[in-house]
C-alpha cells in the first residue's frame, strides 16, 4: 500500500474516512500492524505502563521514547509514525521541546505528540514553524494524572467543555494537525471535530464522531490485566461466536470496524 502521509491523512479526514491508529512499541508489532493496514502507529508513553510495568507514564524518559521509536521505525513500511514527547521533556520551554522533538524525529518519528494547552500552545507553534508536524492531546492527559486527581472523564460540566473547545481551537490555530481526545463525552468530541475541520481528531473513549480512533495495543489484544476501561474492546474475541482471532486478524478487525464506524459503539463504549 502507498505510504501514509500528512496530505493523505488530511484527505481521509476530509472525505469522512475514519483514521485508524494503534500504539506500537517494537519491530514485531510494527510489522504486524502495518501489514494489517493500520494508518498510524503511535509510540505512546503508555509504554511506561504496558512495557515497563510502571504505574503511570511519568517515569518514561526521552531516551526510552527514542529507543522504542527507532525499534518501530525500522520495521514499519507504509504507516505514519507518531512518537509521544514524555513528561518533563517539553514543558519548560519551546526550545526544550524542539530539542526533544529532534531526538524523536531522528529516531524515525514523522510527528510528535504532546499533552495539554495553555503554555503548550506557544510550543506547538514553535515546533510547527520549524517543520515538525504536531499532534496535540486534550481531555484526560495521563502525564497530569496527579493534578487531575485520577483517570476521570474530562469536559463533563459546562466550564470544562468550554475550556476544552477553546483549547482545541487554540492548538489548531497554532498549527497542530492532529488532536487526540481522551475520555471526553462523545457529543463534545463530535462538536470539536465539526467546529475545526482543519484539525484531525483521534478519539480514545470519545465516541464515534471524531476523525479517527486510537487504542493501546495491549488493551485491544486483551492482554491487559485488571479492570478494563469502558472504552476498550478486546478485538481477539469475535462478538457472538466467542471465536478467538489470531493477532493479525484481530488488528484487521479493529481496522475494519473503525472504518465501518462499528467501533466504538456508543451504547457500550461512549460517555
Ligand atoms: O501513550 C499513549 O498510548 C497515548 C494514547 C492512549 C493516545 O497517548
Ligand atoms: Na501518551
Amino acid at each position: 500500500r502507498p505510504a501514509v502521509s500528512l496530505p493523505r491523512l488530511r484527505d481521509m479526514a476530509a472525505r469522512g474516512e475514519k483514521i485508524t491508529m494503534l500504539t506500537c512499541y517494537d519491530a514485531t508489532f510494527a510489522q504486524v500492524l502495518d501489514g494489517a493496514g493500520v494508518d498510524v502507529l503511535l509510540v505512546g508513553d503508555s509504554l511506561g505502563n504496558v512495557v515497563q510495568g510502571e504505574k503511570s507514564t511519568l517515569p518514561v524518559t526521552l531516551e526510552h521514547m527514542a529507543y522504542h521509536t527507532a525499534c518501530v521505525a525500522r520495521a514499519k513500511k507504509a504507516a505514519w509514525l507518531i512518537a509521544d514527547m514524555p513528561f518533563g521533556a517539553y514543558e519548560a520551554s519551546p526550545q526544550q521541546a524542539f530539542a526533544a522533538a529532534t531526538a524523536l524525529m531522528r529516531a524515525g518519528a514523522q510527528m510528535v505528540k504532546l499533552e495539554g494547552a495553555g503554555p503548550i500552545v506557544e510550543t506547538v507553534r514553535f515546533l510547527v514553524d520549524r517543520g515538525i508536524p504536531v499532534c496535540a492531546h486534550l481531555g484526560l492527559t495521563p502525564q497530569r494524572v496527579h493534578a487531575l486527581g485520577g483517570f476521570k472523564v474530562q469536559g463533563r460540566d459546562d466550564g470544562g467543555a468550554a475550556q476544552l473547545k477553546a483549547d482545541a481551537r487554540a492548538l489548531a490555530e497554532a498549527g497542530a494537525a492532529m488532536l487526540v481526545l481522551e475520555l471526553v463525552p462523545s457529543a463534545l468530541a463530535r462538536e470539536i471535530t465539526e467546529a475545526l475541520p482543519g484539525l484531525m481528531t483521534i478519539g480514545i473513549g470519545a465516541g464515534v464522531g471524531t476523525s479517527g480512533q486510537v487504542l493501546v495495543l495491549h488493551d485491544m489484544l486483551g492482554l491487559t490485566s485488571g479492570k478494563k476501561p469502558r472504552f476498550v474492546r478486546d478485538f481477539t474475541l469475535e462478538p457472538g461466536s466467542g471465536t478467538v482471532l489470531p493477532t493479525a486478524q484481530a488488528v484487521a478487525r479493529y481496522v475494519a470496524d473503525v472504518k465501518a464506524q462499528a467501533f466504538p459503539d456508543e451504547t457500550q463504549h461512549g460517555y
